[in-house]
């Protein structure tokens, strides 16, 4: 069926680094979107004719596409067209939604500030049957927000034709997740507190700021990692066995998962926030983030957030959920890892030390590995720590290429639900309000370093 995604935001940075890539990997996939089946819609101020978009497409494919085969992101230059507009005007839309041929996936690459003006614009607007809409992330910036953002957007489309993204969803490691747990015997019977120790949720960036200040100055870590991809990443792995791998499942069981979040009990022990310093990434100097263009330090942004989270379930009771993230860190440290207990009884007396059994799932290059205790070769009686390592294959879509897929599919598996945004606003809104009231200290930590001192 002919579909045309209409990107809001069509000449932004996203687009032009993750969206145009994106589509490119997947016209290389699908030979039926390469011959006609999907073209794309840019709507932006700019005034520029179709040409011109195409040239700048072309630009941004060769710089951040060069993987994919020339004539494949030539076919989908062919398949571009920009419509000048304002994304907050239902006229404008109106105007490009009659362009789009066959059924339209409207997606908003905005700032989440335009959010709502844009989709109450849209209510006025007759969209045709069977439109989708994918709105990227920050959903809002609190939970009033998220639920407001809900509302209209229900009044737009129904649930199942709304895409929140979040791109961790359709990380090959993410995903792995449920293979992992769900098709083997082997892992489900010990993923609880009976078994599980401790788990931790780690997103260490090297990036600094990239230039991005005039989103993420007024995003912070909390709100641009913590709030979504880490909570997904989370929800994952507590959540109980959904009966299907389909978008209701999911949502379901994550939700639930979400709704069993606690509030931190202490702000000062359970979290930790942090803003980078001068300092020397990978042999790169790092200003200060508050000299960086475009910061301003009164708004005290945090670019570390750490989170402990208890979840009050039967299956959890007990087990900290450690979620990190930060930027300009020393080591792009990327994992969950999960802690299993000790054994009950050691009987390798003073010959061996055994530690934790330890899976951990890394991201790029995406790979699990079993850490384990075995006999040593020397002395079979002495213990040897030893790791069974799987190097997950390069896929042929990126996580961005993966859930255009699943959105001009009209398939949604790897979204977050309506509820799903408005818990974990509810989770993180407590964080934000301690944090702004000073009821916990803003650490700072030099560019390079492993982070704050009580992380
Ligand atoms: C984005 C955040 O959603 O995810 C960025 O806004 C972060 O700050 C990025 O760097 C990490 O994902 P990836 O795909 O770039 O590893």
């Amino acid at each position: 069926m002919q579909t045309t995604f209409v990107v809001l935001g069509g000449t932004g940075d996203l687009t032009g680094r993750l969206l145009l890539p994106g589509l490119a990997e997947l016209f290389t996939a699908d030979a039926r979107a390469r011959d006609g089946d999907v073209a794309l819609l840019a709507v932006s101020q700019q005034d520029w004719s179709d040409e011109e978009y195409r040239d700048w497409a072309r630009a941004r494919l060769a710089e951040h596409a060069g993987h994919v085969a020339e004539d494949v992101r030539d076919a989908l230059v062919g398949r571009l067209a920009h419509q000048q507009g304002d994304v907050t005007a239902a006229t404008d839309l109106r105007k490009a939604l009659d362009r789009a041929a066959g059924r339209p996936v409207v997606y908003l690459a905005l700032p989440n500030t335009v959010f709502l003006g844009t989709l109450q614009a849209l209510t006025e607007v007759d969209l045709p049957e069977g439109t989708t809409i994918g709105v990227e992330k920050p959903f809002g910036r609190d939970q009033a927000d998220a639920r407001e953002l809900n509302a209209v957007l229900h009044r737009l489309v129904p649930e199942e034709r709304v895409f929140r993204t979040d791109h961790f969803l359709a990380m090959q490691t993410v995903l792995n997740l449920l293979g992992l747990r769900f098709a083997n015997r082997l892992f489900e019977p010990v993923w609880n507190a009976g078994h599980i120790e401790r788990v931790e949720i780690v997103f260490d960036e090297t990036l600094g700021l990239e230039g991005r200040a005039g989103y993420y100055d007024t995003a912070g870590a909390l709100r641009d990692m913590l709030q979504n991809h880490l909570l997904q990443q989370l929800a994952l792995i507590a959540m109980e066995p959904p009966q299907a791998i389909d978008g209701a499942s999911l949502s379901a069981r994550k939700a639930d998962v979400l709704r069993a979040v606690r509030s931190p009990a202490d702000m000062a022990r359970d979290t930790v926030r942090g803003r980078y310093t001068a300092g020397t990434v990978d042999g790169r100097a790092l200003p200060d983030y508050t000299s960086e263009e475009g910061v301003d330090p009164a708004r005290e942004t945090e670019t570390y957030a750490e989170y402990t989270v208890t979840i009050d379930n039967w299956r959890w009771s007990g087990v900290p959920f450690r979620l990190r993230t930060g930027k300009a860190l020393g080591t792009d440290r990327q994992e969950i890892a999960i802690w299993f207990k000790p054994v009950p009884h050691l009987a390798f007396g003073s010959r061996g030390q055994a530690e934790p059994d330890v899976l951990r799932m890394r991201f790029d290059p995406d790979h699990i590995s079993l850490e384990i205790n075995l006999n040593g070769a020397d002395d079979p009686f002495e213990l040897e720590r030893r790791s069974l390592d799987i190097d997950l294959p390069p896929t042929p879509l990126s996580a961005y290429g993966l859930l255009l897929a699943e959105m001009l599919g009209g398939e949604r598996t790897l979204s977050i639900s309506d509820v799903e945004a408005e818990e974990s606003w509810r989770i993180v809104e407590p964080i934000l309000a301690a944090w702004s009231a000073g009821e916990v200290p803003l650490l700072d930590y030099p560019a390079g370093s492993a982070g704050p001192a009580a992380g």
